[in-house]
This record gives C-alpha cells, sequence and structure tokens, in this order.
C-alpha cells in the first residue's frame, strides 16, 4: 500500500510557560523534549507503584468511559497486550481490530479504517505498522490521539520509554552511562527510538552490528557507530541485543543465523568486557541463542522481563497523559519524581 507520505507533523504542540508543552499524539521520541520524556518517565514509576500498592489513584479509574482502539498490523505480544492492560488498570476500555478478519482484507484504506474507528467512537488508537510514516500519517487523519506502537523502520517510542525505565530502575540514572545498541541496527525502529530518547536523557549511545545493519551517519541522533563490537562493548553500563528482523531485509542482507551468532550472538564472555553491573536488554521476542545465548537470559544481570513489565506502566502514562482530564493534562502533577 502507498501512504504518499510526506515530511511528519511534529509530535508536539506549543504551550506557553515552562511545563512541557502538552502532547497530543505519541508518534516519536523525535520532537518529544527531555522534560516531556522525564515527566512521562515520572508517571510511568508513579503508575507503577499505584498498582503495585493498589492505590486510591487507580480506584479512581481515571479513564473511565474512555476508549482505546489498537489497529495492528504486524504481530505483537507485548505491545498490544501492555496497551490492554494498562487501559484495563485504568478503567478504560481497550478494544482490538482484528486486522487480518477486517475490511482491511477487502481493500479498506488505512485512513479510511481509522476514520471508521474514529467515527465508532474511539477516543484513541494505537497503531501498528510495516510502512514508516504510517503513525504521523494516521494523526494527520484523525481528531484523536495517535500513539506509535511500531511503523516500519520508523520509531517504537513506548519501547524506549520502556526500556529507559528499566534502566532508571537497575542502574538509578540514565545521564552519563555508556549504552551499547547491539544488531539490526539500520532496520530497528527500537534501536532508533532507544538512541534518540537515551542520547536526550544524557547517555552515550554506541551502535554496532554487520556492515549491512549499520545506519547512515546522523540517522540515529549523535550515537556512535562503530564495527567493532567489543569498542562498543567496552565499560558499557547497558547492553541491549536487537531481534535480526529477517521481514525487513532483502534476502542475504545478514548471516544466516549460526553465522550471526557466532560473529554478532552475545555471550557471558562479551559481558566480561562491560561493567560489572551492566544490564542486557533486549525489546523482544528474543530469537534464543542467535541474538544472545539462552542461558544468559537466566542471567541476574538479565531484565528482559522486567522491560516487559515495565511497558504496562509506560502505556498507562501515555494513555493518562494523552487522554487524561480531558484530553490533554497537568504536567505539574508529575514533573517531581523522577529521580535521576
Ligand atoms: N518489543 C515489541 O514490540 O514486542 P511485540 O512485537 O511483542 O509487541
Amino acid at each position: 500500500m502507498s501512504l504518499s507520505l510526506s515530511m511528519p507533523a511534529p509530535a508536539v504542540m506549543p504551550a506557553p510557560g515552562d511545563a512541557p508543552p502538552a502532547l497530543r499524539h505519541l508518534l516519536g521520541i523525535r520532537g518529544l523534549t527531555r522534560s516531556q520524556a522525564e515527566a512521562l518517565l515520572a508517571e510511568a514509576r508513579s503508575w507503577k507503584a499505584a498498582r503495585a500498592g493498589r492505590l486510591q489513584a487507580l480506584s479512581r479509574r481515571p479513564l473511565a468511559g474512555r476508549r482505546i482502539v489498537t489497529v495492528f498490523y504486524e504481530p505483537s505480544t507485548r505491545t498490544m497486550t501492555s496497551f490492554h492492560v494498562a487501559a484495563a488498570a485504568l478503567g478504560a476500555e481497550a478494544v482490538d481490530l482484528p486486522v487480518s478478519r477486517s475490511s482491511v482484507q477487502k481493500g479498506e484504506r488505512l485512513d479510511d479504517t481509522l476514520e471508521t474507528l474514529e467515527s465508532l467512537g474511539a477516543d484513541a488508537v494505537v497503531l501498528r505498522h510495516p510502512q514508516t510514516g504510517a503513525a504521523h500519517y494516521a494523526a494527520r487523519h484523525l481528531s484523536i490521539p495517535v500513539i506509535n506502537g511500531g511503523d516500519g523502520t520508523g520509531e517504537h517510542p513506548t519501547q524506549a520509554l520502556t526500556d529507559a525505565l528499566t534502566i532508571l530502575e537497575r542502574r538509578g540514572r540514565v545521564a552519563g552511562l555508556k549504552v551499547a545498541i547491539l544488531g539490526d541496527i539500520r532496520h530497528s525502529r527500537v534501536a532508533r527510538s532507544n538512541a534518540l530518547l537515551l542520547e536526550l536523557l544524557g547517555a552515550e549511545v554506541w551502535l554496532s552490528g554487520p556492515a549491512a545493519a549499520l545506519p547512515p551517519a546522523g540517522a540515529f541522533g549523535g550515537a556512535r557507530v562503530t564495527l567493532n563490537r567489543d569498542e562498543a562493548l567496552e565499560g558499557a553500563d547497558v547492553v541491549m541485543a536487537l531481534r535480526v528482523q529477517r521481514e525487513r531485509q532483502a534476502r542475504g542482507l545478514l548471516p544466516p543465523p549460526g553465522a550471526y551468532r557466532s560473529r554478532w550472538g552475545l555471550d557471558a564472555r562479551d559481558l566480561e568486557r562491560c561493567s560489572p553491573d551492566v544490564v542486557l536488554l533486549h525489546p523482544g521476542p528474543v530469537n534464543r541463542d542467535v541474538e544472545v545465548d539462552g542461558r544468559l537470559l537466566e542471567d541476574p544481570r538479565c531484565a528482559v522481563l522486567q522491560q516487559v513489565a515495565n511497558g504496562v506502566a509506560v502505556r498507562m502514562a501515555v494513555l493518562h497523559t494523552l487522554l487524561g482530564q480531558g484530553g490533554g493534562r497537568s504536567w505539574s502533577t508529575c514533573s517531581s519524581a523522577a529521580g535521576w
């Protein structure tokens, strides 16, 4: 499908005063300010604490009566489920459009599908789509908030926020940390959103992978790009292995799984190059024994399931930010708890 995509619309609207400008959509990390990102992370921490303590903030069901629709043109376990869990925790209704059984299969265009869902009563749409820029395209056609659940090789902003929250919990800060992101960088929306967000929060980001999987200069902000994996791993505080995305590549661009593992797969010896309290991340789904030695997934330095759990709190923060208090939100209520 061709969407006639042009330059993305800005993700944020200007607002007066010192408070972070109100978010209308969450289309990417590009366009977020540091204060907006910090406020989302602080709110996610608050929601996580509220869920753990079953606090009154949740018993008020702050999004009661609101309806979130997930529209996923690509498979998902973590992102879609966590949006549904997050919506339920806030008292909202979550509805999924089963794209493979929908009128998309009769040729309905993306804008017609989304406008139909808005007419059916959606208050926000979470969109995953194989075409880069699809979320920006959706935002231009809808008057309700659009959340990018992953667009082609573009961005996956809620995954990056989830990863940043996990780093904060494990290391107490993001600023000043060395973060190595390894693998199929070029095709990874997770890598792009993480590189942009972690740099925004003050980390030093290194990207390393096979030559065919490295991005053009500047495509991932100011991140350092190297073919030398050991250079990226040396002293790293955080290592993020990426899924090999064979669905987004020309055949033969990357080595077959066995060769990929022996050259690029992470094992315990690789972590010896890193900081002693390194945190190992992977956005999932993991190809065990390809990107990461399966035994490392049981290692206490591995935070993969913590990432998954944090996805709920982050998505609660995003939904509440976009839909709470009549659509906008008061930034002053959550700007003090960040703690980094
Ligand atoms: N990390 C991630 O986006 O996982 P899913 O594809 O399962 O949503």
